[in-house]
């Protein structure tokens, strides 16, 4: 194992897309930010100085930071922010991991620009299990707006509506061919023929889960959030914001120029797309002359692709990489998932949109919650976040519009260390249906079952994948649909979980959960050089 060492400087740049140059938020004036090589085994220190006028902390996405919370990054959750001027280094060991994950911004809506790839490689002398690609490359996917994001926001909050959706996808930070002033901004992978490539898929854009394909080529997904899959074979492939998913790519087709392209799957929204970002996989020696072929995308609104796909995922599971699944569940817990209006007397129409966990829209702390739990500080948050909704009702059906408005708290959950939880999360219908890519940080889960309409306690568990499901750190919880996760709280600390739409974060639909192990052995290092202030 080795030490490496980042320097991470926040720094304003001047960049340019669609014919519109604007000031962005970057890490060392890249965009997308410079790429994190690890091996498994590794200690890592990123040291982060923030020379922007926005206050800045950068989360590992995926990492699962055991016992070490400090460096996971949510600000208000785990750190106070670091201010203009000041520095701070995450410090951590990647143990029992490998594979793709990544790294963003995690304070207000900084990762639109602010986010890179983490790639962590096999102990020395460990394959793939999967052929060993001839070659492998970051496929980053985002979104890029013309105007100022943080400054979006603020009007959004004033009205109490969402921000200015997004003027392009992008991959690799270009929008490609499809967009004006394309020709500098076009992200082209040069492949030779025969040979086989390992594309590293993230999805870092902020509100919309995408699916992908290249023309002429199948994809064989063979791992998703740094944990193997069984292989298989498919045209495209659904990700939302947060996951990773490594495929395969054979380049057997006839010498060419191919399209590679991501737009939004939207099924609970007007499928309206005008922001597809594409991008070029160039057979070597083909003239760049040559008009490249666009794929078959699935439509924005094909919820049976997105269910089937999602059906064909399931770990790995070899000896050598066992799926260790939970088979008894000490705590059981079921969020619903709200989206809905409050009174907002500082917004112009005295309301706004809002989202919650069993009707608790989360507010932020003033300090963050893991200091607040270490030290003891009172009155920061109350542990008293309901296991299931105080009023049940047909949660999918007609809304309950007692609903609509939530409670505003920074409540959180206790659970207890090494119990196994299994989170059932329930989407409704209290505003509209959508799909809410829920994210768990501190742990993987198992994503055991899945269904549209309401859980029905009695039946589905029987249905239950408890040998091979997918496990993952990030999950889709299908538009009018239910998701069962299931983990194992080993990992003293406090755990931020939220959906990956920031939208969504914004408005509340985020909680936490504190585990410890009695012992007050949160973490391993001295506390007090993990303050950034
Ligand atoms: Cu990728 Cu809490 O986030």
């Amino acid at each position: 194992a080795a030490i490496k060492k980042y320097q991470f400087d926040i720094q304003v740049k001047n960049v340019s897309r669609l014919c519109h140059a604007k000031p962005i938020v970057t890490v060392n004036g890249m965009f997308p930010g410079p790429t994190v090589y690890i091996r498994e085994g590794d200690r890592v220190l990123i040291n982060v100085t923030n020379h922007a006028k926005y206050n800045m902390s950068i989360h590992w996405h995926g990492l699962k930071q055991f016992r070490n919370g400090w460096a996971d990054g949510p600000a208000y959750i785990t750190q106070c922010p670091i201010k203009t001027g000041h520095s701070y280094v995450y410090d951590f060991n990647v143990t029992g991991q490998r594979g793709t994950l990544w790294w963003h911004a995690h304070i207000s809506w900084l990762r639109a620009t602010v986010y890179g790839a983490i790639v962590i490689m096999p102990k020395q002398g460990t394959p793939f299990p999967f052929p060993q690609p001839h070659q492998e490359t970051n496929i980053i996917l985002g979104e890029w707006w013309n105007n100022d994001v943080e400054e979006l926001v603020k009007q959004g909050n004033k009205l109490g509506l969402p921000p200015n959706a997004s003027d392009a996808h992008t991959i690799n930070g270009k929008p490609g061919p499809l967009f004006p002033c394309y020709e500098k901004h076009t992200y082209a992978m040069e492949v030779e023929q025969g040979k086989t490539y390992l594309l590293r898929i993230i999805n870092a854009a902020l509100n919309d889960e995408l699916f992908f394909a290249i023309a002429g080529h199948n994809m064989m997904v063979v791992e998703v959030d740094a944990v193997y899959t069984k292989p298989f074979s498919t045209n495209a492939i659904l990700i939302a914001p947060g996951q990773t998913t490594n495929v395969l790519v054979q380049a057997t087709q006839a010498p060419g120029r191919y399209f590679m392209a991501a737009r939004p799957f939207m099924d609970a929204l007007l499928p309206i797309d005008n922001k597809t970002a594409t991008a070029i996989l160039q057979y070597k020696g083909v003239p760049t002359t040559v008009l490249p072929i666009l794929p078959q995308l699935p439509v924005p609104d094909d919820t049976d692709f997105a269910l089937s796909y999602n059906a064909k995922l399931r770990s790995l599971n070899s000896p050598q990489f066992p799926a260790n699944v939970p088979l008894k569940v000490d705590r059981h817990l079921f969020y619903t998932i709200g989206l809905g209006i409050n009174p907002c007397p500082t917004c112009i129409n005295g309301t706004q949109l809002i989202a919650s966990l069993n009707n608790i829209s989360f507010e932020m702390p003033q300090i963050g919650l893991l200091q607040a739990h270490f030290f003891n500080i009172k009155g920061v948050f109350r542990t008293d976040f309901p296991d299931k909704p105080l009023t049940p009702f047909n949660y999918t059906g007609a809304p309950l519009t007692a609903n609509l408005a939530a409670n505003i708290g920074t409540r959180v959950s206790k659970i207890t260390y090494n119990s196994t939880v299994e989170l059932v999360l329930q989407d409704t219908n209290l505003l509209t249906v959508e799909s809410h890519p829920f994210h768990l940080h501190g742990y993987n889960f198992f994503v055991v079952g899945t269904g549209i309409g309401n859980f029905d306690p009695k039946e589905d568990p029987a249905k239950f994948n408890l040998v091979d499901p997918p496990e993952r750190n990030t999950v889709g919880v299908p538009t009018g649909g239910w998701t069962a996760i299931r983990f194992r709280a080993n990992n003293p600390g406090v755990w931020f979980m939220h959906c990956h739409l920031e939208l969504h974060t914004s408005w509340g639909l985020k909680t936490a959960f504190v585990v410890e192990d009695g012992k007050g052995a949160d973490q391993t290092r001295n506390v007090k050089e993990h303050f950034p202030f």
